[in-house]
């Protein structure tokens, strides 16, 4: 599957956020990766459908990847949908019927993904992995930008990879928190395919040349060199 590089607009800047977003697309990033947090489910209160809105009528086009930790999730769906979102991940704790929430998020027009905290284990796969889009693995404790990238995630991204591929599905398969130029060629090595980046690319002086030593880092571990 084609590599995605998705900036996190969560270390964006917010004063000028349809330019910072239209500058990360224009330097070759694929998706917008969107945080939502309530202050409830994790320790931060960030965005919501108002200004995913926002973004679609200021011209962004790309796919939104909209990241929910928020409890409950259900009725933030529909907003989001007719927000324009193009994927909702969600978190398992945060839904009391993980099955129904992720056929709403398909209802809605949308597709589907379910989010592991690093201490999360990946039981809810066994029942629901083949109705998801995309799985998303947290490399970092969820709630906040510019953490470090917790090492054991690279062994639970080749077990998850293992299970897409028995599956026989188009799963995506993506990373989450603390991934960098220098660590993503082992994130990619691991498995991942759906690169999500805060401030990794929006701290950078330079976002086209970031984002481009990030796709060679991963090229290079597609190709083994
Ligand atoms: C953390 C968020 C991440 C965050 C990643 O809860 O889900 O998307 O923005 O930020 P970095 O890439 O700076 O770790
Ligand atoms: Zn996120």
């Amino acid at each position: 599957m084609k590599p995605l590089i998705a900036p996190s607009i969560l270390s964006a800047d917010f004063a000028r956020l349809g330019e910072d977003v239209s500058a990360v697309l224009d330097a070759g990033a694929d998706i917008i990766h969107f945080d939502v947090m309530d202050n409830h489910f994790v320790p931060n209160l960030t965005i919501g459908p108002m200004i995913c809105k926002s973004l679609r009528d200021f011209g962004i086009q790309a796919p939104i990847d909209v990241h929910l930790m928020v409890e409950p999730v259900d009725n933030i769906i529909p907003d989001f949908a007719g927000a324009g979102a193009n994927y909702i991940t969600f978190h398992p704790e945060a839904s009391r019927h993980v099955h129904r929430t992720i056929g709403m998020i398909h209802d809605n027009g949308c597709k589907a993904g379910l989010v592991f905290n690093p201490a999360t284990p990946l039981d809810w796969l066994e029942h629901v992995l083949e109705d998801l889009d995309i799985i998303l693995l947290m490399s970092v404790n969820p709630g906040f930008g510019g953490q470090k990238f917790i090492d054991s995630s690279l062994s639970k991204l080749e077990t998850v990879r293992k299970l897409i591929d028995q599956s026989g599905k188009e799963i995506r398969l993506e990373i989450d928190g603390g991934v960098k130029v220098d660590n993503i060629k082992n994130i990619a090595a691991a498995g991942a395919d759906t690169f999500v980046a805060g401030s990794a690319i929006f701290g950078s002086l330079d976002y086209s040349a970031t984002i481009a030593k990030m796709k060679a880092e991963i090229k290079a571990a597609r190709t083994g060199s």
